[in-house]
């Protein structure tokens, strides 16, 4: 009984610290209003490509930090297109929302592909690193292709 009690709080404190320290590392507030989402994904969008854009000239614990920012930045972006939301400048087309599995579908391939680029700067194997670079370079266009206008 008492060994079972203690590894439940032992598992409720982990699961606290691991909660922590994830938010340490990725501060992210989602959205409260349509025109705040549009603002914060245009925010998002605009600071990937500068990402993206430099990460090719990077290695080693840069390159990890690079594309460990731009991992979250795409695990974020189906909580930055809440239902609807096209107010504004808003480029979003309806389509997102007819087709949220699609979306998202993109999303999940730049964060796996992120994942392969950390994990290939980590063995400092530069083939493995642009692949990687070139795998998330085509979400771009494939998610504005079919969502934006
Ligand atoms: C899953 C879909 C998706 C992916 C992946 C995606 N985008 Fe976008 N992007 C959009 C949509 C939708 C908009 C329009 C957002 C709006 O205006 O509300 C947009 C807008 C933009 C804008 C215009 C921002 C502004 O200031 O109006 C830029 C720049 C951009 N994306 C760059 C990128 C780059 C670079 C990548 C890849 C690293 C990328 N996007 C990946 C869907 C995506």
């Amino acid at each position: 009984m008492i060994s079972t009690k203690f590894s439940v709080l032992a598992v409720a404190g982990l699961l606290a610290i691991g909660t922590v320290a994830a938010m340490a590392q990725d501060a992210f507030t989602p959205p409260a209003t349509p025109e705040e989402a549009v603002t914060q994904r245009q925010a998002l969008m605009r600071e990937d490509g500068g990402i993206l854009r430099q990460a090719g000239n990077l290695t080693g614990a840069e390159a990890v930090a690079a594309l460990t920012k731009l991992r979250d930045n795409y695990s974020h972006i189906p909580a930055l297109f809440p239902e609807g939301s096209i107010v504004g400048e808003s480029e979003a087309l309806p389509a997102i929302w007819e087709n949220f599995d699609a979306f998202t579908a993109i999303t999940e391939v730049g964060v796996a592909a992120a994942e392969s680029g950390i994990a290939a700067a980590e063995a400092g194997d530069a083939a493995a690193y642009a692949a990687a670079l070139q795998t998330i370079g085509g979400t771009c266009g494939q998610c504005h292709q079919q969502f934006r206008s």
